[in-house]
């Protein structure tokens, strides 16, 4: 594109982190729009964008092994110590994978009513995002402030689904 960066690692670890965390937002307010009678035709596409931050999350994943690490195991466990963030990306990326291999029709029918408890990880997984992008913050909270702008709400219209929730404001 004739331009140039100083670190083009940063910016594609960057952008396919962007682009992750945009289709956890899309995967979690279809999730919400679906519910809608007139608009559950929407519901056929969460599969495929579930499993589009499941990719870009790993290709932010194989790009911090490849262009930031160089794949040293020795550069990765320095790497930890200074940027715990990591670990709460790396549990975000783990949760999605569990739901990306079970999202196939075979597990869906298989799992029968395990499957929807299941796929709720999402929310979790959506959790550390937002943690994993305050906790990197150093002075511009741009990126943090407009995902957790997004995602927070989207979390928070789960909150009286939760089992705990209902445990103790819904005895009747
Ligand atoms: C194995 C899992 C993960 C690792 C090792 C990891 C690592 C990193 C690192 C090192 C950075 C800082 C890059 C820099 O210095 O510019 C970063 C940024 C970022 N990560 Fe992750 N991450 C992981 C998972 C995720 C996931 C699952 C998402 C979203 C779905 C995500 C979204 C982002 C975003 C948006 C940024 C840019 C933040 C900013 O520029 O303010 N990461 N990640």
């Amino acid at each position: 594109m004739g331009r140039y960066f100083p670190d083009p690692g940063k910016l594609l670890m960057n952008l396919s982190g962007i682009w992750a965390s945009v289709f956890v937002i899309a995967v979690l307010a279809m999730t919400l729009v679906g519910k809608i009678k007139s608009l559950r035709l929407i519901n056929r596409y969460r599969r495929f964008i579930g499993l589009s931050a499941f990719f870009y999350a790993l290709l932010h994943f194989v790009i911090y092994l490849v262009l930031f690490a160089g794949l040293s195991w020795r550069w990765i466990s320095s790497d930890l110590i200074e940027k715990p963030y990591i670990y709460v990306g790396v549990i975000a990326l783990l949760t999605m994978s569990i739901l990306a291999i079970t999202s196939t029709k075979g597990t869906v029918r298989r799992l029968g009513k395990k499957w929807k408890p299941l796929h709720r990880l999402m929310y979790l997984a959506a959790l550390c995002v937002i943690i994993h992008l305050w906790w990197q913050v150093k002075s511009d909270i741009t990126i943090a402030a407009w995902f957790t702008l997004f995602l927070a709400p989207l979390l928070i219209v789960k909150i009286p689904t939760l089992p705990l929730y209902k445990k103790f404001f819904k005895k009747n």
